[in-house]
């Protein structure tokens, strides 16, 4: 991350900074905006977090200068252990039956001419999957009650912690703070709680907790503590549900706006099942959807789940002639860059084609990181994609959707980019998926 030649030129400021919360405001009210106006002041702009300096860093080479040299890399290889098994690709093909399942029960409730509220429908879906995965025993389906219970509040309060870190706003006894503490509480209690009775009952679950609480240092030959496998868990639950919401919302969104994409799709989706459903289809068959694979693409790109990365060198850092202090928030935007008219041609256009193999080999490597790159890298990214090809195929092969009438326009949300999204749903019928 050393640059060899260090010019001490100020860091270009961002203006607009209010006295003690400086640019808190801008960045809570309207974040993809804020982000936005960063990029237009040049490779590395600084803001004010509250009294603090933060540094946001624009450019793509800088973006991966920073990521590849990430000074954290060691403390997350260590913790990828059990998580890294269970998501790992091999076992992929075994959650990806379970996944349609799911999706075909929801999908066949949905009654013809209704209007859905898509992004609640697969927030519940993913979470669903999520919990199925992490605990199957009879203590994981209470969990994962209560964690439907908490973690929107906890998501969403996390997000606004991440991104304005100022502890002292966190700790006003406003109703926002402690809706997000009692959630925090009862998470907290429940995990625990679930820990307790797979440890009483000592029996092989064949999920993640299970896993956790096996599984031993190599070296040392320890075990977990309760407090290790909870955090483990937490962070799966925070990683691997609000994200794919989100993607499948966005994909959902953009084809119900596009009648060719959405025909288009489902003219491949009709030629790959004939009469079977999706869960009688392998998961390769699913993978191998070209389109479909071009609109996820094209969807991360517009709307990438996690859309803002944070890092906090414990040195200091060199970037583009810039010197960045230890300890600081160093902030990029995976929107912004994935936008940039320099990076991408006509960059505000859903474009599944543009990644077709004639067009993709001009957007260059360091522009496109929806999962990150470098060892940060997100652990459930195949995983991901399973699920985000099992739905989008359940969904449009059983139904097409449009836009609900007056329905408001999405919103961004802090922790990830979610859209508010009504939309009518027509099933589809037999007839029409034949031909
Ligand atoms: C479209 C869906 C998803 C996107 C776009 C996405 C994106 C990301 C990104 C960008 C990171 C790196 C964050 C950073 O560098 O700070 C990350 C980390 C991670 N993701 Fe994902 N993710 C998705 C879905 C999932 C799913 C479904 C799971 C699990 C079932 C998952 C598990 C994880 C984990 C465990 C980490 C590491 C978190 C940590 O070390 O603190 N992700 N993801």
């Amino acid at each position: 991350m050393r640059a060899s030649t260090v010019h001490r030129v100020r860091i270009p400021s961002l203006p607009g900074a209010m006295p003690l919360l400086g640019h808190i405001p801008q960045l809570r009210r309207q974040p993809s905006e804020f982000v936005r106006a960063l990029r237009t002041r040049g490779d590395v702009v600084r803001f004010r977090l509250g009294p603090r300096w933060a540094y946001a860093v624009n450019s793509p080479a800088l973006i991966r200068q920073m990521l590849v040299a990430d000074a954290e890399q060691a403390a997350s290889l260590r913790r990828r252990g059990s998580v890294g098994l269970v998501l790992h690709p091999s076992r992929i093909r075994q959650y990806a039956a379970t996944m349609c399942e799911i999706a075909e029960a929801r999908v066949d409730s949905w009654r013809h001419g209704a209007q859905i509220l898509l992004d609640q429908e697969l927030f519940s879906l993913t979470l669903t999957t999520v919990t199925q995965v992490l605990f199957r025993g009879r203590a994981g389906a209470r969990l994962a009650e209560d964690v439907r219970g908490t973690l929107p509040v906890l998501l969403e309060g996390l997000g606004r912690r991440a991104l304005t870190p100022v502890g002292a706003l966190d700790r006003l006894p406003m109703p926002v703070n402690l809706r997000f503490r009692r959630a925090q509480r009862t998470l907290q209690e429940a995990v625990h709680r679930a820990i307790a009775e797979y440890r009483a009952d000592g029996l092989e679950h064949g999920d993640l907790l299970s896993m956790l609480l096996t599984a031993r240092d190599a070296d040392s030959g320890a075990g977990l503590s309760d407090e290790q496998v909870h955090d483990e868990l937490v962070t799966m639950l925070v990683a691997g549900t609000e994200t794919t919401a989100s993607a499948l919302s966005w994909a959902c969104y953009l084809l119900s706006r596009d009648g060719d994409a959405q025909r288009r799709f489902q003219r491949e989706l009709d030629e790959a099942l004939g009469r079977r459903d999706v869960h009688q289809v392998s998961h390769e068959t699913l993978r191998e959807l070209a389109f479909q694979q071009r609109v996820i693409a094209e969807t991360l790109r517009l709307y990438p789940s996690t859309w803002m990365l944070a890092r906090r060198p414990n040195s200091p850092v060199e970037l583009g002639g810039y010197r960045i202090p230890a300890g600081s928030t160093v902030l990029f935007s995976v929107y912004a860059l994935q936008r940039d008219p320099e990076l991408f041609a006509s960059p505000e256009r859903f474009d599944p084609d543009r990644w077709l193999p004639k067009s993709s080999p001009g957007i260059p490597r360091d522009a496109y990181i929806p999962f990150d790159s470098g060892v940060r890298g997100c652990a459930g990214e195949q995983f991901a994609r399973a699920e985000m090809a099992a739905f989008l195929s359940v969904i449009f092969s059983r139904c097409s959707v449009r836009p609900a009438p007056g329905g408001s326009p999405p919103v961004t949300r802090l922790m990830s980019m979610s859209s508010a999204l009504p939309l009518i749903v027509r099933r589809r019928t037999p007839r029409e998926r034949r031909c």
